[in-house]
Parts: structure tokens; sequence; C-alpha cells
């Protein structure tokens, strides 16, 4: 089935329905295969877009990039260090300028109410590649790899989320499980789940997609019998610091190890990140952390990060095919 979603901004992942959300899925498995086999047809010709990131950026940046360029079509990379962009001008009027230039807009920084003002500003289509709330374009990727090493529906597998559920990765990855339909679990000390506003509107929407939702403090608990173990840093990007020690103190139980693969009971159970990870200290921050805390691997252990069952850089791939799917479907 085709929809059209030609003009719409991606903001969050519930801007979009489940049957949007699978056809954005369709497509980006198709776009994948086009482009193995050679034969992708560019459909973004003559379109401008501009990435704007006010934090780092290595899959997503690059993602976008690639994207782009495969389907025929341009980027402009701003950052605060090399625009006017937060200095000299607001985001409302660089907004509305850059939407006289730019089909679409990508942008990555803190406040969720930022990218909201962009897009309504704008008036071109707006793409969220993250904020403190929301990482919707990871989720698509995410999504995709599960289906592609699932070797079921969505909505029959199960996945367990570890660790800082606080942040965009766990409010994004409970929206994005529950649209699917998913066994969703999601495992943090109580005062690192996600907004219970949002728990609530999930377990609410739930009861249409038939989505399973498990908040559990308990990992061994958590993740019996889930098909994909998955984790992010314990500090994201924008926080101070300063919490490390008590992250680490609250989050080591949450470590995805190989006793806790094993807990899943699953021979076949897989890993998953969104990566950048700490899983070594071939990394400042890793050797930092190493030297003031002596943990020498943090959210995952190198024994998991290195094994079989890891399969983050196929998530790290499908970044660049969800993205362009995003693009094709919202420019095309
Ligand atoms: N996963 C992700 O968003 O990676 P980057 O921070 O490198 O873009
Ligand atoms: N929670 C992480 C995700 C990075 C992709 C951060 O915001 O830094």
């Amino acid at each position: 089935m085709s929809f059209n979603l030609h003009n719409r901004s991606l903001l969050a992942l519930k801007d979009f329905t489940p049957d949007e959300i699978r056809y954005l899925l369709d497509l980006s498995a198709e776009l994948k295969r086009a482009k193995a086999a050679g034969n992708e047809v560019p459909r973004l010709k003559g379109k401008n877009i501009a990435l704007i990131f006010e934090k780092p950026s290595t899959r997503t940046r690059c993602a976008f990039e690639v994207a782009v360029h495969d389907q025929g079509g341009h980027v402009t990379c701003l950052d605060s260090g090399s625009s006017q962009l937060g200095h000299k001008e607001s985001l409302k009027d660089t907004a509305r300028v850059l939407g006289r230039y730019y089909d679409g807009i990508e942008y990555r920084g803190f406040h969720q109410s930022v990218v909201e003002e962009l897009a309504l500003y704008a008036k071109v289509p707006v793409w969220n590649g993250l904020t403190d709330e929301m990482h919707p374009t990871q989720i698509l990727a995410d999504l995709l790899t599960m289906q592609e090493f699932g070797e079921k529906p969505l909505h029959e597998l199960s996945f367990c989320y570890l660790g800082d559920a606080s942040f965009n990765m766990g409010s994004s990855l409970l929206v994005g499980g529950t649209q699917m339909g998913m066994d969703v679990r999601i495992c943090s000390p109580a005062d690192l789940q996600p907004p219970a506003e949002l728990v609530a509107q999930m377990r609410e929407l739930a009861l249409t997609t038939g989505a399973r939702i498990t908040l559990e403090t308990d990992p061994i608990k958590a993740v019996a019998g889930a098909d994909f173990l998955y984790t992010d840093v314990w500090v994201s990007m924008g926080q101070d610091d300063a919490v490390w020690q008590q992250r680490i103190d609250k989050l080591l139980p949450y470590q995805v190890t190989t006793v806790l693969m094993q807990a899943t009971g699953k021979p076949r159970a897989r890993f998953m990140h969104c990566l950048p990870a700490f899983h070594n200290l071939e990394t400042e921050v890793g050797r930092e952390v190493h030297e003031k805390y002596g943990l020498s691997e943090i959210e995952v252990t190198d024994e998991v990060f290195e094994s079989e069952a890891s399969i983050v850089f196929t998530q790290a791939e499908n970044r660049m095919h969800t993205i362009k799917a995003v693009l094709v479907a919202t420019l095309g």
C-alpha cells in the first residue's frame, strides 16, 4: 500500500500512524535493495536540503548526506560555530530564511520545542535528527533492523531497552515499539524511566496496536524471553559530566553483559545500540571514565559488543536507508 507523506515533517515518530511507519520501512527495504542492485532511481533531483547540527554527529549527518547524494539532491551543513544561528540570529529568523532556500531541513539540537518551532516557521518539511526528547530517524533504522534479524513480523517480536530510559532513546523506542504492536520492555532504575505522561499515552495507544508495555527495574526479569537487548550511553550529549558518578552507581546492574544476553533464554537474542558506544578504552571519554571511576567498559561489555549477537553496524547502515526513505516520501 502507498501513502502520501508529501510535505510532512518528522518531528517525533508519533506524528506518523503505524501504517505510515510500515510504509516507510517497506520503502527503506526497497531503497536498500535498489542501492545494492545498482538500480536506484534518483527522486530528489533539484532538491536542496539543509542539515543543522547543534550537537555532534557521525551517523546522522553522514546518513543524510549520502542519502541525499544517492538520490540526486544537494546538502548544506550548518552548525552554531559556522553560522549566525543562536549567536546573532534567532532560530525563528533562521527558519524563515532557510525555508526560502531549501526544500527541507534536518535539525539536531537540544529541546523538542526548538525543532517544533523550526517546522512552524520554515514552512518546509523538517526532520528531527535528535533532540533531548526524541530520536525518530534512529528508531526507523532500529525497526528495520529488528524486522531484518527477527525473522517474524515486528508485532511478534520483543525488545528490552536497558539503562538511562529518561532521555531520547528510551522515549523514542517506547513510542516506536508501541506503534508497531511489539512486546516493549523498558528496564531502568525507577528514577530513570521515560516521562510518566509519555508512558500513559503509550499505554493508551497500546490498546489499539496490541503492544505489551513493561516497565521493570530488575534486568534479569526484564530480559527473559526478549529477542533484542538494546542500550545507549549513560550520559547523553548535553548532559552534565558531573552526573557520571551517580549514573555509574545506578546503572552498573543494567550493563549489557554475556550473562544478561544468556538470561534472555534465547540463543539467537541480538544486541543493539544506537552508537556511539563505550565498550573499551579506545575513546577519550572511555579513558576519562576509566581514570576517574575505574570502569573499562560502560553500558555494554566489549565481549557482547564484538560478539556474533551484535547487530550494531547493520543498525548504523540502516540509518541511511531509512533516512533516504523519509526524504523520498516527504520530498520526492
Ligand atoms: N546514532 C546516532 O545518532 O549517531 P550520531 O550521533 O553519530 O549521529
Ligand atoms: N542518548 C544519546 C543518543 C546518541 C545517538 C545522546 O543523546 O547523546
